[in-house]
């Protein structure tokens, strides 16, 4: 049972109407937040009522959470790395993190040439306990102790992010603590707030297995989509080259590796989007131009490979310079120069991309953030922190809140013109 005079309802946040619907339905001594005081008003206490009925979308806010520093746990599981974390939010914004325990299944999927939903899941079910239990004993502190347990609630494989955010839920409901649904792009953005206190607003280019997308991150849960991929996201496009070379997977390093004995001038692949006024990013045509230079070549010699991966990286890399540099234009007309360009996911990871990044921060002139390589990766630290700045603004979940298979981070966001049909990260 939450207590619930530890908490207060924000009239400014919530809708109306679901501000007197939950008057109604329970009876709490609580603490109503309205015009920007807090006064306490107490309703017939009825302890016996969980808290859990409030409907979604009226903010919870914590004084506790507010005023002192929170311990927040966070679950991880919405594609193929099993993790969790502890992380400490002070009560100045800045954090530490205790505890950052990861276990990916890369050994799982291998054969598989890719990550099999199915195979994820049950791992995630096998793995999960046991990986919350280290990340507790890792940071020493108890489950008792938590502000709040926060998982990533989406996007991501269905079966896996079910497994973590039940877990989290069970978390919750024995522990008595919050439970925060945590957006996993979301937690991406929020990231260098955490290793580099950055302010807002910057500007975050997230560039992983799942997804392309150029953010303006103006606060927290105020995003702005200024870019999206038409068609496949970037680390895919890279997983899929290599599995049409023959390379294992996950394909990404292995690319990056082979093309670093290889000519990015052998051949002449298309750049896309170059040059268009939109921020948009498109892969597909360009993987299909190296499938079929590859057919046109076999059998492929190691060179022709090696080749093949150094002239795709250098047609990545300059259209994605050249889509990014828009994308921070569109972020300076609308928001003012950015306080960082700001890198995540796994493609973040290439030192080639990391090279042509620094280019395009200083013509825009600003400076850029990579997160350590552990935090750029999928991580359960990366869903604790969302989940305490949440916390700190008192946003927390309901035991409904769903898992999400798609969750758009900016709710405004629409397909890119001519694009409606294409995934488009929809
Ligand atoms: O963020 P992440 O670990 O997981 C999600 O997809 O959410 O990103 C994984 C992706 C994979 O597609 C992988 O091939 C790609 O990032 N990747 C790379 C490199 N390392 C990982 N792509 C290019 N070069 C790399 N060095
Ligand atoms: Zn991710």
């Amino acid at each position: 049972m939450l207590e619930p005079d530890r908490f207060w309802l924000d009239r400014n946040r919530g809708s109306d109407l679901l501000f007197d619907a939950f008057l109604k339905a329970n009876r709490y001594p609580l603490r109503i937040k309205s015009g920007g005081m807090v006064r306490s008003k107490t309703l017939q206490a009825d302890t016996q009522t969980p808290l859990w009925p409030i409907a979604q979308g009226l903010i919870l806010g914590n004084d506790t959470a507010m005023l002192a520093s929170s311990l927040v746990l966070g679950i991880e599981t919405t594609c193929d790395e099993t993790a969790a974390a502890v992380i400490e939010r002070r009560s100045d914004g800045t954090g530490r993190i205790l505890s950052n325990v990861v276990h990916s299944q890369t050994e799982e999927h291998a054969a598989f040439g890719g990550v099999v939903p199915e195979i994820a899941a049950r791992a995630h079910v096998d793995l999960l306990d046991g990986i919350v239990g280290r990340a507790i004993k890792e940071s020493g502190i108890g489950f008792a102790q938590l502000a709040a347990v926060a998982a990533a609630a989406g996007p991501g494989l269905i079966g896996g992010v079910i497994v973590g955010l039940t877990t989290a839920k069970a978390i919750a409901m024995v522990h008595d603590t919050p439970l925060i649904a945590v957006n996993h792009l979301e937690a991406h953005a929020l990231t260098p707030r955490l290793t580099d206190a950055l302010e807002f607003p910057y500007c975050l280019f997230l560039a992983s297995g799942g997804h392309t997308q150029t953010v303006a991150v103006v606060g927290v849960g105020n995003y702005v989509r200024l870019g999206t991929t038409v068609d496949d996201a970037m680390g895919e496009a890279f997983d899929k080259v290599a599995k049409m070379l023959g390379l294992p997977y996950p394909g990404g390093p292995e690319v990056e590796r082979t093309a670093s004995g290889g000519d990015p001038n052998r051949f002449a692949f298309p750049r896309p989007m170059l040059g268009r006024a939109d921020a948009n990013f498109s892969l597909s045509g360009l993987k299909t131009a190296v499938r079929n230079e590859a057919s046109r070549l076999m059998p492929l010699q190691p060179q022709d490979i090696s080749d093949l991966c150094a002239s795709f990286q250098a047609a990545v890399l300059e259209s994605m310079a050249d889509r990014l540099s828009v994308g921070l234009r569109l972020f300076q007309e609308r928001f003012g120069p950015p306080h960082a360009l700001v890198a995540a996911g796994g493609v973040a990871a290439n030192q080639a991309i990391r090279g042509a990044l620094q280019d395009v921060a200083a013509k825009a002139q600003t400076r850029l953030i990579i997160p350590p390589p552990a935090l750029c990766t999928d991580n359960g630290a990366m869903i604790a922190w969302a989940g305490a700045e949440r916390l700190a603004l008192g946003l927390i979940d309901t035991m409904d809140a769903p898992p999400r298979a798609r969750w758009l981070l900016d709710e405004n966001a629409i397909a890119p013109a001519g694009f409606a049909n294409t995934r488009a990260g929809f």
